[in-house]
Order: C-alpha cells, then structure tokens, then sequence
C-alpha cells in the first residue's frame, strides 16, 4: 500500500488546522459553485445536442390552428411561415411587400399543399389605426395557434448614436418594439379565449450584449428580451408560452451575410432548431435568462460561452471594433456603387 505522507509544515495545511470553520466554509463554497457549474454546463449541452423540445400539437398543430407570421416576406420569417404549413398550420404572413409575401405563400402551396393562407400587408413602422383594425377584422374568426413576431430593422450600416438618422431610429423603435406590442395585443386574446398557444419573439445577440454603432437597434432587443420576460411569466398558467429566440448571425438580407458557415446557419436551417427546441433554453440555460432560449447549436455555444466568461465589457468593445470595421467596408462598397452609377 502507498503510503502517503502528509507535510504539516504546509502554510496551507496548518492555516486549515487553525481556522477550521472558515476552511469548511471554503470548501463547501467551492463545491457549490463548481456543482453549479458543472450541472449548468451539462443542461446546456443536452438541451442543445441531444433533447427535443415540445411539440408544436400542443399548440394545435395538424387540428385547424393558424401560424400568424410577421415579416414573412423575406429570410427568417418566409422560412417560419413555410415550416409551420409543414408542420401542420394554416399561415397568415404580414409584411411590406405583398410581391414578396405572394412568393412566400407559392414556396407554402408547393411544400405543404393543404395549408390554408392569407396574406396581410401592413407597414409596421406607421402606427395606422385602420391597418391595425384590419388586422383584426381578418384574425377575429381565427383559431391562432402560433405567433412569431419576426419583423424587424436593423440600422443601414454601424453608424455612431449622434449621427444615426431620426427616420431610421423611429422605424427601428416602431417595427422593433411598438408593433411587436400591437399585434401581441390583438393575438393573446384568441390564445386566452382557447388556453393554449405559442409566441416566438425573434430577438438577438445585440440585446444581450450592448452594440455600440448600433445603439437604437440593440436596446429595441433589449425591450424584447425584457418584454417576452414579463410577458411570458403572465402567460405561462394560461397555458400559452412565450419565446424570446435569443439568435446571433443567420444568412439574410439583413445580415448581408451571403454564405453559411458554422456560426451562421441558413434561414432554413436557424428556423429548424427554434421549432426542434421549444421549450428549451439550450445556450440561454448557463445563465438562465427567463423565457430566452438559445436554440442554434452553435449560437448556444457562443451564448455558453458569453456566460461562462462574464466578459461583457470585453464583448463591448470586440463588438465595438467589429461595427468600425464593417462601417468601413460599407462606406468604401457605397463609394464604389457611386462611381458606377
Ligand atoms: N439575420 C440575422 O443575422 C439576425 C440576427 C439577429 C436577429 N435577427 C432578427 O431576425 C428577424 C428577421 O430578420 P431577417 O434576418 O430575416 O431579415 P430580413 O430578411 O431583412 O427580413 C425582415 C422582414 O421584416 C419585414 N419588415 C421590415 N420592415 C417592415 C415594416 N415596416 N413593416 C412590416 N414588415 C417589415 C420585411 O418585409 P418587407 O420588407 O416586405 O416589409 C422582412 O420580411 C428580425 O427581427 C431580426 O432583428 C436577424
């Protein structure tokens, strides 16, 4: 048998012997915090990489419920609207560009021939009563089974607060936050009225960690966040939950991000995991942020890691040299276009 010898001589082992209570309280202090750790750590990677979330017939899927669409015409929302119709939702998809939205509900008939659609054109960024009424007209007779509001601007490039057009931050704050609120008002009551439903509010990064040069667009998350928080507490013993779908690059116009790679999925791709993981917080489950969930593997990753160093400060100012650059490329691509024309 080894023998083990212990040195009594230690500083550390006799600074134990002469404050016993104070090193027990270390010790258990230690424990618990790596526990915590270590639990966090491994909610995270099963909820990310090996569960699944609810089921979207608990929302009333394949039973005659629509899906109600914001932004559909383009990206994220077009994909929300095509793989609810497959998954069994009639869809009723709103934005600007009727176009656009009229292409939304071909790509719905082709891959999900017995969803029902309609179509909604209204700009969010105008606070318009008689919109609004209409909207209401066309969902009164509805059974809403899903809500995402999607619809959403962001700034033309990074630009510094002081020089950010007034136009801009009004359509920013409007789309972002004002309509969200607005088209959850009209929708909740069918939720309530049927106790049960979905709402899936497509937020971001930018909320979760300050951008500087886009300022006005990262504190209208911020209100997402906050608001889906709040929201989704109210909700919750009506049977209706709520989702605000923390997400960090994904392929779109907005983005201006062309090709896929690991940390930027396609819209397809991003839409899959948000409806695989209902339910699930994934990357938002380390720091436990309420009804935020993380859903993208590899955006879970970042957000896990976000939590794991607490390095916001630092993510400031990365992302605050990161918009420089791009402000950069973006004015040099604006000169080029000028030239040509
Ligand atoms: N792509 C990303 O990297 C990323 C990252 C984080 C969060 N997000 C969020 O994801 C959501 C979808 O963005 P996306 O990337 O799919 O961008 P997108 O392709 O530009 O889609 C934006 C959608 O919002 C609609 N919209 C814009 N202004 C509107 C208005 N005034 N009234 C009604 N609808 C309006 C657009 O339709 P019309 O132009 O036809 O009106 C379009 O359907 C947004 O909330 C965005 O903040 C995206």
């Amino acid at each position: 048998m080894p023998l083990v010898i212990l040195n009594t001589e230690l500083p550390l082992f006799t600074w134990t012997v002469d404050h016993p209570w104070l090193s027990a309280f270390l010790l258990a202090l230690g424990s618990f915090t790596f526990l915590r750790f270590a639990v966090k750590t491994a909610v995270v990677f099963s909820q990310t990489f090996l569960l699944g979330g609810t089921s979207l017939k608990k929302f009333g899927a394949k039973q005659g419920a629509w899906a109600v669409v914001t932004g559909a015409s383009t990206g994220i929302g077009r994909e929300f609207a095509v793989q609810l119709a497959k998954a069994g939702f009639n869809v009723l998809v709103a934005a600007r560009s009727t176009s656009s939205l009229n292409e939304t509900v071909s790509e719905i008939a082709s891959a999900a021939s017995g969803s029902q659609t309609k179509v909604v054109t209204i700009d969010l960024s105008k606070d318009d009563e008689a919109a609004y009424a209409s909207f209401a007209d066309t969902i009164a007779a509805l059974d809403i089974g899903v809500l995402v509001n999607n619809a959403g601007k962001s700034h033309e490039m990074p630009t510094d607060f002081v020089e950010t057009p007034k136009s801009e931050m009004d359509d920013i704050l409007a789309i972002n936050t004002r309509a969200v609120l607005r088209i959850t008002a009209l929708v909740v009551p069918h939720m309530l009225q049927r106790k049960r439903g979905l709402i899936l509010n497509i937020g971001s990064f930018a909320g979760e960690i300050p951008s500087p040069m886009l300022a006005t667009y990262s504190a209208s998350k911020a209100f997402l966040a906050t608001f889906s928080a709040a929201l989704g507490a109210e909700l919750k013993p009506h049977g209706i939950v709520v989702e605000h779908v923390n997400t960090y690059f994904v392929v779109s116009n907005m983005s201006k991000i062309r090709r896929a790679s690991a940390l930027v999925p396609t819209p397809r791709a991003f839409v899959r995991a948000v409806l695989a993981k209902l339910g699930l917080p994934c990357g938002a489950a380390f720091t436990g942020r309420p009804h935020t969930s993380t859903p993208f593997w590899s955006h879970a990753l970042v957000d896990y890691a976000i939590g794991v160093l607490g390095w916001t400060g630092g993510m400031v100012s990365y992302t605050h040299g990161l918009h420089k650059s791009i402000r950069k490329r973006a004015l040099r691509k604006k000169e080029r276009e000028a030239k040509r024309e």
